[in-house]
């Protein structure tokens, strides 16, 4: 279904920031909370996008630029251009089968589309409902025996890159979900608020609630059955998630795995230097959207000091922040090969569904076009740090 022009937003809508308002009145408020909240005070969150615009262009004219360049080789799989969507958890209670809408929606850009951990859809249900393939996100989980048979699961359908999550050793408080009862103790005048939200969002019961079940986690039918609640994720967290775990553990899950390995939330030089020197093929410059350790530098102020810890033994990536075509080309001429969008899709396939993915998509590509353009570069990989100025306009970094 076309995504009609919103007239509750007075045009249609043009940009991600457009998708996010789109879905800040479509969803209920707890789930729009989950989505565009961040740890404590939200610093990392925000300076994420902000230390984005701080960077600026440099506009170069009389280039030809008539033949574009956005294809890219991203950890072996060719994408039409470096654009990830990346893990993000429980959106199949945002769209009718989200994670599944998604992955078309990648699959039909030409990008890669990675399925989280705790996801409603399964790996299996993804997999049978596109033919592209597709990346799995793991968390490393106390129960090994478990972890192996979600990698064992994404390997028999062909995922060809594992992206393992090392940022959650323990949960970072959102202080959102404890104002709007999503975390924390549970009461009856909470829960009232809440029936009453979801009531006040037709369209979202009628596409989620009812259509889109069974609300359970696909890939964690054994571990945590029937439909989700936050208690029951809440619990499951608490026991799986493993603070124990360290470098040597990723022998575990290189022995184990047979694809291409990806560690995801590095933002220290060290630590990637580790992850060159544990041999993994890519890492993914993050913090996980601020929702974590809150008061990190932004990813776009950590890549370069990452970037030329590696050098060339691995494939960096970044996500966190990532709003527009301009900002990729940014993070590209910082030295990422590729990046990973959380919230954009998220919003948009709230908004509207696999369409609305897809518009999303058009859009960045769209900006990107124009950034590659303008600044005269062309190509995704002639991109270096002197396509950009600092907020004074002069070299970066001069
Ligand atoms: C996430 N993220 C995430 N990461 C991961 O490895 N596994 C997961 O299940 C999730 N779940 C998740 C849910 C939601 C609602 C969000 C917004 C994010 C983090 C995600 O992969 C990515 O690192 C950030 O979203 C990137 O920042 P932006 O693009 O959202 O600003």
């Amino acid at each position: 279904m076309a995504l009609l022009p919103d007239r509750s937003l007075g045009l249609a809508p043009a940009s991600v920031r457009d998708y996010r308002e789109l879905a800040r009145r479509r969803l209920p408020r707890q789930l729009f909370d989950y989505i565009d909240g961040g740890a404590y005070e939200e610093s990392t969150l925000r300076a994420n996008v902000d230390d984005l615009a701080v960077i600026h262009l440099r506009q170069r004219v009389l280039r030809d630029v008539s033949e574009l360049q956005l294809a890219t080789t991203v950890l072996g799989q060719s994408l039409a251009m470096p654009l990830v969507l990346g893990p993000v958890g429980l959106a199949g209670m945002y769209a009718t089968r989200a994670e599944v809408q998604a992955a078309q929606a990648a699959e039909q850009m030409g990008i890669a589309f990675c399925e989280s951990t705790v996801s409603i859809c399964s790996i299996e249900e993804v997999d049978r409902a596109t033919t592209a393939p597709f990346w799995f996100q793991l968390y490393v989980m106390r129960d090994r025996a478990y972890a192996e048979d979600l990698m064992s699961r994404a390997s028999s359908v062909g995922c060809p890159v594992l992206v393992l999550t090392v940022d959650l050793a323990v949960v970072g408080a959102r202080y959102r979900e404890v104002r709007n009862g999503m975390a924390g103790p549970q009461r009856l005048p909470g829960r009232i608020v809440q029936a009453l939200d979801f009531g006040l969002h037709p369209r979202w019961a009628r596409d989620v609630a009812l259509r889109g079940r069974p609300h359970t986690f696909g890939n964690l039918e054994k571990a945590v059955p029937g439909a989700i609640s936050p208690d029951a994720f809440k619990e499951w967290v608490d026991h799986q998630f493993d603070p124990s775990v360290t470098w040597d553990d990723l022998d575990w899950v290189r022995r184990t795995w047979p694809g291409r390995l990806v560690l995801k939330g590095i933002l220290d030089p060290e630590d990637a230097r580790r992850a060159a020197d544990a041999g993994v093929d890519g890492i993914v410059v993050s913090n996980h959207g601020g929702r974590q350790l809150d008061s990190t530098p932004s990813t776009i102020a950590a890549l370069p000091a990452v970037v030329d810890a590696v050098g060339d033994s691995l494939e960096v990536l970044v996500d966190g922040g990532i709003r527009s075509g301009l900002d990729v080309v940014k993070a590209l001429a910082l030295g990422a090969r590729a990046c990973l969008v959380g919230r954009a899709w998220a919003w948009s396939v709230a908004a509207g569904g696999r369409q609305g993915v897809v518009d999303v998509l058009r859009t960045m590509r769209g900006e990107l076009e124009v950034a590659l353009s303008l600044t005269g570069a062309g190509d995704v990989h002639a991109l270096d740090p002197s396509a950009l100025l600092d907020g004074d306009g002069r070299p970066l970094g001069a």
